[in-house]
């Protein structure tokens, strides 16, 4: 198999990449190599080409993509964002790249798509009431964050709501700028399917950790800020009460998922898009991440400040039943032995 790995220079991407290789894809990477995101080295497997470009250039794509079978989407601008002002950068990297692609796809005639989209496409996700029904909350209002009422609200009775997991046919409902245009790309892809008669799977992914994760960056993942704070000799700062519940999926099976969707996509109907949720099935909250990095590192304690972020959801926890089902995929690195190697790396450096 020929495939385009968008990204494939980066964090996900290059994990990709190095899998694909291993099981013998014949692989073009295509990657901006953005000075915001990548060091003036970048290592790829020998055979693989790097066509280097952007993914918004329509006569970059229609080159990278001749002979592919299968894109995998991992080239992004990701994370929170600092704030309003990053809003065109994501419109334009997210929404206007992924539009050039499906265009060029259709062009090419390219049957086969993996995007790398995001739970944060569920907002606040999947949440039940005292009487075990289901209720979705409203966004906290900033007077209950200061107040520190961090749990979202019953919008009818007020009280606290309990976390449930949300799956593939839950409600969307982005909730920051970075999500919706995670959604929108999901969309487009979906109109290209349509339109083409093509195939795709939208993963959805979880928190994404590992090794080579991007740190030092106002994009970066909270392990990967708490392993810089604690390689400094630094205490993790946990933000909100640290009971916010998130799910780390290691690197390697966020990208065996990819190349197991790709070859289930070989059974699905002409001009259809399936999602998929991506996480290990073990939910960790934010405090126990630090409590767990600070004793591999031998690092001071985490502390817990109290300080939130505007836009942040609560609890991000999905069942990845689906993908286990339908794409014969399981994950294997269990997170304590993830968050060793993602330990030792990070002191290594
Ligand atoms: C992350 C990804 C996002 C992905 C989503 C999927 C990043 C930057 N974001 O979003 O791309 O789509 O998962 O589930 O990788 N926190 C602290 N201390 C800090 C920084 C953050 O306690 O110094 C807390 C935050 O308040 C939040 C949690 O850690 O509650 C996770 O934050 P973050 O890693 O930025 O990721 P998500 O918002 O979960």
């Amino acid at each position: 198999m020929t495939i385009l790995v968008t990204g494939g220079a980066g964090f996900i991407g290059g994990e990709v990449v190095r899998l694909a290789v291993e099981r013998g894809d014949v692989v073009r990477v295509l990657d901006s190599l953005r000075s915001d995101v990548h060091s003036a080295s970048v290592a790829l497997p020998d055979g693989v080409e790097l066509v280097r470009g952007d993914v918004r250039d329509a006569a970059v794509l229609d080159g990278a993509l001749a002979g592919v079978d299968v894109v995998f989407h991992e080239a992004a601008k990701v994370g929170l964002g600092v704030d309003l002002q990053d809003a065109p950068d994501y419109a334009v990297s997210n929404v206007h790249g992924t539009a050039e692609l499906v265009a060029a796809m259709a062009r090419a005639g390219t049957g086969r798509f993996v995007l790398a989209s995001s739970m944060v496409v569920y907002g606040e996700g999947a949440y039940l009431d005292g009487e075990g029904r289901r209720r979705r909350p409203a966004a906290r209002t900033v007077a209950d964050l200061e107040d520190g009422r961090f749990e979202p609200r019953d919008p009818e009775t007020g009280h606290p709501l309990a976390p449930g997991l949300v799956d593939e046919d839950d409600v969307l409902d982005p909730r920051n700028v970075y999500a919706l245009t995670k959604l929108a790309q999901e969309h487009l892809v979906a109109a290209w399917a349509r339109a083409t008669g093509g195939r795709a799977a939208l993963l959805r992914y979880h928190n994404v950790y590992g090794p080579r994760m991007p740190r030092d960056t106002p994009y970066a993942g909270v392990a990967a800020i708490f392993r810089s704070a604690l390689a400094r000799g630094e205490a993790p700062r946990v933000f909100e009460d640290g009971a916010q519940r998130r799910d780390f999926v290691h690197v390697t099976d966020v990208a065996s998922a990819n190349l197991a969707a790709a070859d289930a996509l070989g059974d699905h109907p002409d001009g259809t898009a399936r999602a998929y949720n991506v996480g290990s099935g073990v939910i960790t909250t934010v405090g126990e991440l630090a409590a767990g990095l600070a004793r591999a590192m031998g690092g001071p304690e985490p502390v817990v400040t109290g300080e939130y972020r505007l836009g942040d959801v609560r609890h991000i926890t999905a069942s990845s039943a689906r993908a286990r089902s339908e794409l014969d995929w399981a994950p294997r690195v269990a997170l304590a032995d993830g968050l060793a190697e993602f330990a030792a790396a990070g002191a290594a450096r």
